[in-house]
């Protein structure tokens, strides 16, 4: 049976970037405060009239075609993962096919907040190793900002907007997706989430007013869950296929906190210099932060490395992905 191998990454982020001294002009905190409790130094804003989270896809989705010389009517699936969906409907993942030109496949959103892209990328790399399907392309997008309470430190220090986009295809030597765990437990739905805008709680004067459309998170219960089960989880994956910290070229965490990070490397042994770390640039991209780190990492990779994917968010969703990397 064939693997499902990444062949290619391209990442995307806005021009605009949010510092820490700016934060400290719109609200009660400081640098000391932030990059000490997360490790975030700036991270990149989306600006721009009716620009969503689409806008970022397709530029990752462009830049991804281009590197792996691929034509979009080649292109069999299109899977986004995203948090922050242009409309509620139609998908994102719809819109994004339309703007860079792949018309006539299937193409859905995937709804697991920060795991987001580690669940698109256990469902695309199922389609290829049926044989179904022979070029999938998994995108992890959030706008966070549009999302965000600018008013409320407690949660606008800590995320940013970007998208990255990987491309999968059969191979056959072994390498690509080996194995995958994705996890979910709904005692965490009111930890973290947006209460309003859904079905549950449409828009409404008082909705807005209560601010109900902006994220909601207790940080200290979110970090609790966080740092086990993002540990725990990858210690699974690695146990399973008899991995120790020694066999990993690459820990590759969701970039939420640098502490949750640290603590889950610690947990499965993985040398702090094995983990990838883009948070201080980004802050929490949500879907986005995996591919980003792919991306920016991409020059290290060599092929044949053992490379550990994990992630926890809302939900809660969790997971981890062993990936053999193929080039
Ligand atoms: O990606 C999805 C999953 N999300 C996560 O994994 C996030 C998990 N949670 C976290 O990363 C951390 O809980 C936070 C970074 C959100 C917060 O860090 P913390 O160490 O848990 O701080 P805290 O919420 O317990 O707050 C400590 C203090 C509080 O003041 P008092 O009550 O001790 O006086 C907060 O009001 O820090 C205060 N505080 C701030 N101070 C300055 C909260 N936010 C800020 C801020 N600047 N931005």
């Amino acid at each position: 049976m064939s693997k499902a191998a990444i062949t290619g990454i391209h990442g995307y982020v806005p021009d605009y970037i949010l510092t820490n001294a700016e934060l400290e002009r719109m609200v009660d905190t400081n640098d000391e405060w932030i990059t000490s409790r997360t490790g975030i130094k700036e991270r990149h804003i989306l600006k721009g009239e009716g620009l969503g989270s689409s806008h970022m896809g397709a530029k990752a989705v462009t830049g991804l075609l281009e590197k792996t010389n691929t034509r979009p009517e080649d292109v069999d699936l299109l899977i986004c993962a995203t948090t922050t969906p242009d409309y509620v409907f139609p998908g994102t993942a719809n819109l994004i096919c339309d703007m860079v030109g792949i018309r006539n496949i299937g193409s859905f959103d995937i709804q697991a907040a920060c795991s987001g892209f580690l669940y698109a990328l256990t469902i695309g790399s199922q389609f290829i190793e049926t044989g179904k399907y022979r070029k999938i392309i998994i995108v992890g997008v959030d706008k966070m900002s549009a999302i965000i309470d600018y008013t409320d430190r407690t949660t606008c220090v800590l995320f940013g907007d970007g998208a990255g986009a990987v491309m999968l295809e059969p191979n056959n030597e072994g390498y690509g997706v080996i194995d995958s765990v994705i996890k979910s437990d709904g005692v965490g739905q009111y930890h973290l989430f947006q209460k309003a805008g859904g079905s549950r709680y449409p828009p409404t004067h008082e909705t807005v007013e209560k601010h109900w459309h902006y994220v909601y998170q207790d940080g200290p219960a979110v970090f609790k869950f966080a740092v086990k089960n993002m540990a725990d989880v990858s210690a699974e994956v690695m146990e399973r296929n008899q991995l120790t910290g020694e066999d990993i070229a690459w820990l590759v965490p969701h970039q939420a906190n640098r502490r949750i990070i640290d603590a889950t490397a610690h947990r499965v042994g993985i040398d702090p210099g094995k983990v990838m770390i883009n948070i201080h640039k980004y802050g929490n991209t949500t879907a986005a932060t995996i591919p980003l780190c792919l991306y920016d990492y991409e020059s290290q990779l060599k092929k044949g490395d053992n490379l550990i994917l994990a992630a926890f968010g809302g939900g809660f969703t969790w997971g981890a992905v062993y990936v053999k990397w193929a080039y």
